[in-house]
């Protein structure tokens, strides 16, 4: 018996899967994972989280939009969501947030449907989960401005180092740890992890992204996550089972599942 794996943020509505997604959901039970919350990102994207939490047991759902793709959002969609908010297997609202990386939409813009996205979340009371690339000073000024820290939630696929870590785990907020904390110039991130506590660390592939080694590369899913429990167990002294079983606990009550 391998345990129990929660995987906390996944794309398996991604067209990678379109060949195999059936397989590839049977295999990761065989695996040990128990668990999976997959996450919108576009509108698109949302509407195929939820068929996916509507055909399997245990996947669950979150709905938000991604930062880089606002460029056509309206408030129209802002009362999709949160009509679809209220079903039992939406679990957050995400993923939302602030990503720099790329030109495009403008700033403003993601700042504007961040905001707002943020106060659905309060509105619905559920958490969020963030995304935040190359944008670290601007995400921590909304989510102050807006009180995140009464809402909660996690900062998946955390990239930045330990001073924000602890200002985002003092606010009550989870961190999200996935396949970069295995990685040779995943420095920052060990850090982050020896220093954190384990009850405020969560497990996330971002499958079909950022495969942990000696897989990069690869097409990710969540049985890749005995590989970052692995890791994480090296960091804090503890075995991949002890870990899988902590992070399970926290994802579930960081998503509010029974
Ligand atoms: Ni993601």
């Amino acid at each position: 018996m391998k345990g129990k794996i929660f995987d906390t943020h996944a794309h398996y509505d991604d067209r990678r899967f379109d060949r195999d997604r059936k397989e590839v959901l049977e295999m990761i039970g065989r695996e040990g994972v128990g668990l999976v919350t997959n996450i919108g990102s576009s509108m698109e994207a949302n509407r195929a989280a939820l068929e996916l939490a509507e055909e399997y047991d245990f996947i669950y759902a979150a709905i938000g939009v991604h930062p880089s793709d606002t460029a056509e959002l309206t408030e129209a969609d802002m009362d999709w969501l949160e009509q679809n908010a209220s079903w039992e297997k939406v679990v957050a609202i995400g993923e939302i947030g602030l990503d720099y990386h790329y030109d495009e939409p403008e700033k403003d813009w993601q700042k504007k449907w961040f905001r707002r996205q943020l106060e659905l979340a309060a509105k619905v009371k559920l958490p969020v989960c963030i995304h935040s690339r190359e944008a670290a000073q601007d995400t921590l000024e909304i989510m102050k401005e807006m009180h995140a820290g009464d809402i909660g939630g996690v900062i998946h696929c955390f990239s930045y180092g330990w001073d924000m870590a602890r200002t985002y785990l003092d606010m009550g907020f989870y961190l999200g740890i996935g396949g970069v904390v295995t990685f040779k110039n995943g420095k920052k991130l060990k850090e982050v992890v020896e220093k954190a506590p384990i009850e405020q660390l969560v497990m996330e592939t971002d499958a079909p992204y950022l495969t942990p080694e000696p897989d990069r590369g690869k097409r990710n899913d969540s049985h890749y996550l005995w590989a970052v429990a692995e890791e994480i167990g090296r960091l804090k002294g503890m075995d991949r089972e002890e870990v899988a079983r902590i992070t399970w606990e926290n994802g579930k009550r960081m998503y509010g599942i029974a």
